[in-house]
């Protein structure tokens, strides 16, 4: 019998983990799951709904969040950034959506890309690996994602503001109480600035294999 496989990838935000995922996943016939979608989803609703993300109740939000909702194109968009970022700091709705992640590695194992998973969603995670890029990297990749003008005069100072909001959200999600961003003990880390998407999967390829012979 195969061993269940499941890989854990974390880091911060567009350091390129959620591209990397699901091409790993791709690989390696898994089911792939974007967890960030959950707390995304989970503002979402509670916005759509007239409710303060920052408030109370909001794990009964995150408990109505189904994997349907995943599929919601207006879960990227910079209100539901901050939601999502004010949902994931309280510990209730943390609770309520650990079930939901373990529940879809099930039997077959899964991909599943966040910041916590390593560390507390899947601590013995048969590869854990630690994405990361420095933060004008990940700007750069995420102003190039969501540019209307890639030739845009200003385009240096549009980076630099999108660089400010990388690192306050870097800020927020590693100081917070609960399951702060941080490499679990027995991560890898992949440092992402200079390779390219492919470079970044062999490289992930070939830890998943010495880890899992
Ligand atoms: O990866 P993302 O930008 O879609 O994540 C949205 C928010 O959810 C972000 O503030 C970090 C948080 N998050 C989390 O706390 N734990 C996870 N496993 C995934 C995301």
């Amino acid at each position: 019998m195969t061993r269940r496989l499941v890989i854990a990838v974390d880091g911060p935000a567009a350091a390129g983990k959620g591209t990397l995922a699901k091409r790993l996943a791709q690989a390696l016939d898994l089911p792939y799951l974007d967890t960030g979608l959950l707390y995304r989803a989970t503002g979402r609703r509670m916005i759509d709904a007239g409710h303060d993300p920052a408030q109370g109740e909001a794990q009964e939000f995150a408990a109505s969040v189904g994997l349907e909702d995943l599929s919601r194109t207006d879960l990227r968009v910079p209100e539901v950034d901050r939601a999502a970022s004010l949902v994931a700091a309280q510990p209730a709705v943390r609770r309520v959506l650990v079930d939901v992640q373990r529940r879809f590695a099930g039997e077959h194992g899964a991909v599943l890309d966040g910041r916590d998973i390593g560390t507390v969603i899947f601590p013995d995670a048969s590869v854990k690996l630690f994405i990361t890029a420095s933060p004008r990297t990940r700007a750069t990749r995420r102003w190039e994602q969501l540019a209307t003008d890639p030739h845009a005069p200003d385009r240096e100072d549009q980076i630099t503001r999108v660089e400010r909001e990388i690192e306050a959200r870097d800020m927020a999600d590693s100081s917070r109480a609960v399951a702060p961003l941080r490499a679990a003990g027995d991560a890898v880390r992949i440092e992402t600035d200079g390779l390219s998407a492919d470079e970044v999967l062999a490289e992930a390829l070939r830890i998943v294999a010495r880890m899992t012979r």
